[in-house]
């Protein structure tokens, strides 16, 4: 397995398949995607992309960390889910975070997913709240040091 940078263009298909199979490519396009602090992680398995996560420069007011990163898009394709996928992008990605200054990273995660970021260090703010179209989402957070 092998973790790389890779193109906001390149997080579509799975972006499609794991979090918008109803929506259109269009809704795969993030806001801030292209910006300059944005970064997009995949994790390739004999070469194929199985694995996305996408982090941007971007505060949440409910934290009181001045420098912030946030966590979007995160997916693994089912048959390569469970094998620290995710985890190693996140890994990737701390260092990369903590070199721009941000000391803390959040996400609005998804209820199904909760059980995975609380696994990775991530704690939960607040109460569950919809997102139409998409369900209940949790907002979560973890600090980098
Ligand atoms: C959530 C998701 C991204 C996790 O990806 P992954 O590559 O399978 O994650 P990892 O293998 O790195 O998991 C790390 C740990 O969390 C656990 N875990 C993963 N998903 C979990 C879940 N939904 N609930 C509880 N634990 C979970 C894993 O078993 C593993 O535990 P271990 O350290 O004891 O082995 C993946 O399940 C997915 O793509 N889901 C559908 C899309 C989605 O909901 N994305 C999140 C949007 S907020």
């Amino acid at each position: 397995m092998q973790v790389l940078r890779i193109k906001a263009n390149d997080t579509h298909h799975l972006r499609h398949k794991m979090l918008r199979p109803n929506g259109t490519l269009d809704d795969c396009i993030f806001q801030g995607d292209n910006d300059e602090l944005t970064f997009h992680l995949g994790a390739f398995v004999e070469k194929k992309l199985v694995s996305v996560a996408s982090f941007y420069f971007e505060r949440s007011e409910r934290f009181p960390e001045p420098y912030q990163y946030r966590l979007r898009g995160m997916a693994t394709l089912p048959e390569y889910q469970g094998q620290g996928l995710s985890s190693a992008l996140l890994r990737t990605a701390f260092p990369v975070i903590k070199q721009n200054q941000c000391t803390l990273l959040w996400c609005n995660a998804r209820e199904k997913a909760m059980g995975f970021y609380l696994r990775v260090g991530f704690a939960p703010t607040g109460e569950l709240f919809t997102i139409p179209h998409i369900g209940k989402h949790i907002l979560m957070s973890i600090k980098i040091d």
